[in-house]
């Protein structure tokens, strides 16, 4: 079977997801690591799990030369420098076949039109990682639903959430390096599943038509002053000056434009969740049909009591963002295939191989930044947004939000 020699960019928290997702993937090698911090232990893990030789490389250029495609898994807030080293290595003879980018694809649409731009400048494949829409359940109901999808008609509402108790990293939680608070982190993936879902069967992931949008911030927990100065010596970031929200929620109307029928996606993030740990919520309903996705539902179950719970080093062996190492806990078995990454790179490599971009590429990706931004426009104007208005879609593409700006304290703290 022919592999595709993947790079990697970055070697954090998302990297090492990715390298244990590559465990299940047959057509694709783990041949080159690049990164500020931590490459030398990912290197380790690929090797020792015989993903590939995971060579550790000084700079992009010189991995560039060596594998097949590379992998943007570094932070938000350095996408244009890294793209324009890669292009600077295709320029110099690098044969790249392609390039992935994890989530969000940009932090503004300016931003995520300049990626695109970069790629197409030297003809690269892309693949646009959102993990949740590869997610098995989402694919498996839809193929069960299909029959009476075809007879009773598409979904008419979805309802998609991503949340959990914070992110791991500082650069996260400042909303001028991440690009806002969970809006622009996880609102990403609700927004992107949420139009997913609705689509009709065998139509274009854009064939839906954005219509309406309008949107809700908060800062519920972290602007708290005991939670704010937790945040400041935990992770450096001071929410009293730059805060970024913890609490979004939205919806999202499209036009179906052969039927006219309008149809609805609501969105809800947090990183103000205080359950077991991340929780991906989905649920849609067609007219006498319906799904529901929990991934805090699992098959296995353990239970620690007080006496034995210092046996547990690691909360987060059991589920991705956990806060509790005793009681009655959710453990997934294989979180690296529930939540999507193991057939994203499936898909990313078969696409590469075969000359062609992923089932999500950057174009995509662009168009899910623009939501992102539509969501923000819309909470911070106090209004719904109409998205098939000219004015709207111009003002759109040089906007920056005011939290992203790090002038988010009128927005989201109480005017006296
Ligand atoms: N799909 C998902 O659910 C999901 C989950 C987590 C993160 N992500 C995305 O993945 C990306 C990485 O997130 P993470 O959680 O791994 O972050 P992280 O902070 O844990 O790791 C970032 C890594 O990039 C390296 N790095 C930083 N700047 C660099 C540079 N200029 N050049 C090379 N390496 C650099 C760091 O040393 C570190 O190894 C982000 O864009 C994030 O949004 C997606």
């Amino acid at each position: 079977m022919k592999k595709l020699r993947i790079g990697m960019i970055g070697a954090g928290f998302l990297g090492h997801f990715q390298a244990i997702a590559m465990k299940q993937v047959r057509n694709m090698e783990l041949a080159g690591v690049f990164s500020l911090k931590g490459a030398e232990e990912l290197s380790r893990f690929a090797r020792d799990n015989e993903l590939g030789k995971a060579k550790v490389y000084p700079n992009i250029a010189e991995m560039a030369k060596n594998v097949d495609a590379v992998a943007i898994y570094c932070p938000n807030y350095t996408r244009i420098a890294i793209m324009e080293e890669i292009v600077a290595a295709v320029k110099a003879g690098a044969e790249l076949k392609g390039v992935i980018c994890e989530k969000p694809l940009g932090r503004n649409v300016a931003e995520a039109r300049k990626l695109v731009k970069l790629a197409e400048s030297v003809n690269l494949r892309t693949a646009y990682f959102e993990n949740q829409i590869h997610m098995k359940p989402i694919r498996i109901q839809m193929a069960q639903l299909a029959p009476q999808q075809r007879t009773m008609g598409p979904l008419t509402l979805t309802r998609s959430a991503e949340e959990h108790g914070g992110p791991h990293e500082g650069w996260f939680w400042d909303p001028t390096r991440q690009g806002g608070g969970v809006l622009c982190d996880m609102g990403c993936h609700s927004i992107a599943v949420g139009w997913y879902t609705l689509t009709p069967l065998g139509k274009d992931l854009t064939f839906l038509q954005p219509y309406r949008v309008s949107a809700d911030l908060g800062l519920l927990k972290w602007g708290q002053p005991k939670w704010r100065e937790k945040l400041l010596k935990d992770r450096g970031v001071d929410y009293s000056k730059t805060p970024a929200e913890d609490f979004a929620t939205g919806m999202i109307t499209y036009k179906n434009p052969e039927t006219k029928q309008l149809v609805k996606a609501q969105f809800t993030n947090s990183w103000m969740f205080e359950k077991q740990g991340l929780r991906l919520s989905m649920d849609g309903m067609g007219p006498g049909y319906a799904f529901e996705i929990n991934t805090l539902i699992s098959p296995l179950t353990i239970f620690i009591g007080d006496a034995a719970a210092e046996a547990v080093a690691d909360q987060e062996a059991a589920l991705e963002k956990a806060t509790a190492s005793r009681g009655l806990l959710s453990v997934h078995h294989n979180e690296a295939d529930l939540y999507g990454y193991t057939d994203e790179n499936i898909d990313a490599a078969d696409a590469f191989l075969a000359g062609k971009d992923a089932f999500l590429n950057w174009r995509y990706g662009l168009e899910i930044t623009k939501l992102v931004m539509a969501a923000y426009m819309a909470a911070e104007k106090g209004c719904t947004l109409d998205l098939t208005n000219a004015a709207v879609q111009k003002e759109l593409e040089k906007y920056v939000p005011a939290i992203q700006q790090g002038h988010g304290a009128d927005q989201l703290f109480a005017k006296k």
